[in-house]
């Protein structure tokens, strides 16, 4: 087969916060994986990603902390870089779209646009805000969707429904940094046509009937209800400035500017290779294929807006596939970054390293349908998969070879029925992995290495060496010469999914070099000679306890419970140490505790407070369980007569809204009810 000239991309973040996992299972493990893997099937691959740099979330980032849109910029780029090093991705290039070398190559592009006509200045009317003073494209405006009326809808988009939206549409709607109402203002700007390359464009995803059904589907709607022209242009600060006379404090629309970072972030790539022509390679020969790694939020620009440019400008290739992935959820709801429900890649890679979960990722990637990322899952797919099926596989295999034959694989001897069966796999697994890669199917490429791996198992089973290591000493041979060449093709076909394990694997077996370079075709044929000596062994993939996934869910409900805290609930007003010594604080022990009938959220409960008991109504989240409150002992300001939603209580409890519900203060040691507290 001859060599191929890929140029993969990975959607580029927004340099506004760190990574979580939702980011990673659509645009990023999926494509790396594919990355590696074309590079050992020896293609010439060109991996290419940046982030995002402009955009109204950054400007109102930068806002809210009172510092320059370059420092978060600067700031976040450094962090996801940071984090992706860390996971192993393997972009060729990283790039940012604030450089220079971006700002140049989106503004020729806009420039050619504009020459060939494809571009209008047009009179429109857009909001601004009296009080800021500015104009509130985008997401610096917020109201209620006119398509289905839910709040929070921005000027750009409804995150609701989905729908595109402009600013001036928007009901009821308010500037997103004082919410004042904002007024209409006449201004001017620069509209990209995009109604007129509606037939262009579907007779382009018509030539494409093997894409997935998400973009096809998405397409059609967009084609369904007609495109219009879109104004690529807008009043605000930052931005790459619009290249023409009169166009001063203009900027480019974030999405015109940020897929054009894809050739920037090339034309980087190649200034540092010392060949500064080298990105034409890529970008302007048709026999190159362009594939975009991306989420189902970003299919609009990379399978309409983008392509569209590249059309009207005319010298660049277009995209070959767009493997939309779909969204990844988080312990069975929705990620979201302001609720604090997130997994950072940061924080994840202090505790557990990269390869565990590179692969669960991989194993459940969010491919036709929405995924649920668990702990739990994680730790099964590590403790059940990784560790007691590839890892044991490799691990007993290395070992007996090492106690039992000096380290030192033994030849085989004749192969009977079962022998050859190994053979077929050990000859096998490289091309029916690949040939699930090649259609960016993650998981079931996974699930074929498992299969194998669990088959190399059963073989070691049903062979048992080391029985036939005293009855049949030949047999025994065969059977971890084949074990071995099967280890040896687990550990090639897995350098993809696991790039930190693999060379660890690899080195364990003796071999030099590095296991990326391995021709994928190669898998299988290259065997080992009788006689080669294995390396040093160690364990590959360790097992996760219990106490460590119970840790990373309690860190997640606190997170997100802390993020609920109303802001004010902090700000008490100030008292003096007179009025707080007017409480009379008092331990007590819970006598008798019942639910008040029809309230789940409410308690009765007679408190023995030594001299007397109080009969208390106490409020809680729902979650106590009245059978186990008995004989414990509490906090009771004993000195108020207050009323709780009409029931008489003869003082208060102290409780804390905890991450799982209500909990009771409570004295660490036990003390004689009725003491008083200080
Ligand atoms: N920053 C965008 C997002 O996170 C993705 C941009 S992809 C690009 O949704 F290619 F267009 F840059
Ligand atoms: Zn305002």
């Amino acid at each position: 087969m001859s060599r191929r000239r890929i140029l993969v991309t990975s959607a580029l973040p927004y340099a506004n916060g760190p990574l979580h996992l939702g980011h990673l299972a659509g645009a990023y493990i999926p494509a790396d994986i594919y990355v590696r893997y074309q590079r050992m099937k020896g293609h010439d691959v060109l991996f290419i990603c940046g982030t995002d740099e402009h955009g109204v979330p950054i400007t109102l980032t930068a806002e809210k902390e009172g510092v320059s849109p370059r420092e978060i910029v600067d700031r976040y780029h450094r962090n996801i870089r940071d984090s992706f090093e860390r996971l192993g991705i393997s972009f060729d290039n990283f790039s940012g779209t604030a450089r220079p070398i971006h700002h140049k190559t989106s503004q020729d592009i806009f420039l050619r646009l504009h020459e060939k006509g494809y571009l209008e200045e047009r009179e429109v009317t857009q909001l601004e805000c009296p009080k800021c003073k500015r104009a509130l494209p985008d997401r610096f405006v917020e109201g209620f969707c006119p398509n289905c009326g839910a709040d929070g809808a921005r000027g750009d988009q409804c995150d609701t429904c989905g729908k595109w939206l402009e600013p001036s549409v928007l009901i009821e709607p308010r500037c997103k940094i004082c919410g004042t109402t904002p007024a209409a203002a006449k201004t001017r700007h620069w509209f990209f046509k995009l109604k007129s390359m509606q037939p262009r464009l579907e007779e382009w995803i018509a030539e494409h009937p093997h894409w997935k059904d998400n973009v096809r589907n998405f397409c059609r709607g967009w084609f369904k209800a007609g495109l219009e022209d879109r104004p690529i242009t807008r009043d605000i600060p930052w931005g790459v400035p619009v290249p023409l006379p009169g166009a001063e404090g203009k900027v480019l629309y974030v999405w015109f500017d940020a897929p054009i970072g894809y050739i920037s972030s090339t034309r980087e790539w190649a200034e540092q290779q010392g060949d500064p022509d080298r990105w034409r390679d890529y970008w302007l020969d048709s026999r190159t294929e362009m594939v975009h790694f991306i989420g189902k939020d970003n299919i609009v620009f990379h399978a309409i807006v983008f392509p569209a440019t590249l059309m009207a400008h005319g010298d660049f290739i277009l995209a070959s596939e767009i493997p939309a992935n779909e969204f990844l959820n988080l312990e069975g709801r929705q990620l979201s970054t302001s609720r604090h429900w997130a997994v950072w890649v940061q924080d994840y890679l202090d505790d557990f390293a990269p390869d565990p979960l590179r692969y669960a990722l991989a194993r459940n990637a969010p491919e036709t349908r929405d995924t649920d990322f668990t702990w739990k899952d994680f730790q099964a797919r590590n403790n059940n998969e990784l560790a007691d099926i590839l890892g044991n596989f490799i691990n007993r295999s290395l070992s007996f070879v090492h106690r039992f034959f000096n380290g030192k694989i033994p030849a085989p001897g004749d192969l009977g029925e079962v022998d050859q069966r190994m053979v077929k796999i050990i000859e096998d697994t490289g091309a029916r992995v690949g040939k699930h890669l090649e259609v960016f199917a993650v998981r079931d490429a996974l699930r074929e290495l498992l299969a194998s791996a669990k088959e190399g198992n059963r073989y070691f089973d049903e062979k048992q060496p080391w029985a036939t290591r005293k009855t049949d000493l030949a047999d025994c041979g065969t059977t971890l010469n084949l074990s071995l060449q099967l280890v040896r093709v687990l550990t090639a076909t897995m350098q993809p999914f696991l790039p930190f394990s693999a060379p660890r694997a690899w080195s364990m077996l003796g071999l030099e070099g590095n296991v990326a370079g391995v021709p994928w075709d190669e898998i299988g044929r290259e065997l080992f000679p009788a006689g080669h000596a294995l390396g040093e062994i160690g364990i590959l993939f360790s097992k996760i306890e219990d106490e460590a996934i119970e840790e990373q869910v309690r860190k997640l409900r606190q997170a997100s419970a802390q993020a609920q805290l109303p802001t004010d609930e902090k700000q008490a007003p100030e008292i003096t140490i007179d009025e707080f010594a007017q409480f009379d604080l008092k331990v007590g022990e819970i006598a008798a505790a019942d639910v008040i009938e029809g309230r789940k959220d409410l308690l009765r409960l007679s408190v023995n407070l030594g001299t007397r008991t109080a009969e208390i109504i106490a409020r809680t989240s729902g979650n106590a369980s009245p059978d186990a409150l008995p004989g414990r002992q509490v906090v009771v300001v004993a000195n108020v007569g207050a009323e709780i939603e009409g029931l008489p209580s003869d003082g208060l409890v102290l409780t804390i809204d905890g991450p799982d519900g209500t909990v009771f203060v409570e004295p660490d040691s036990g003390v004689a009810n009725g003491t008083g507290i200080k």
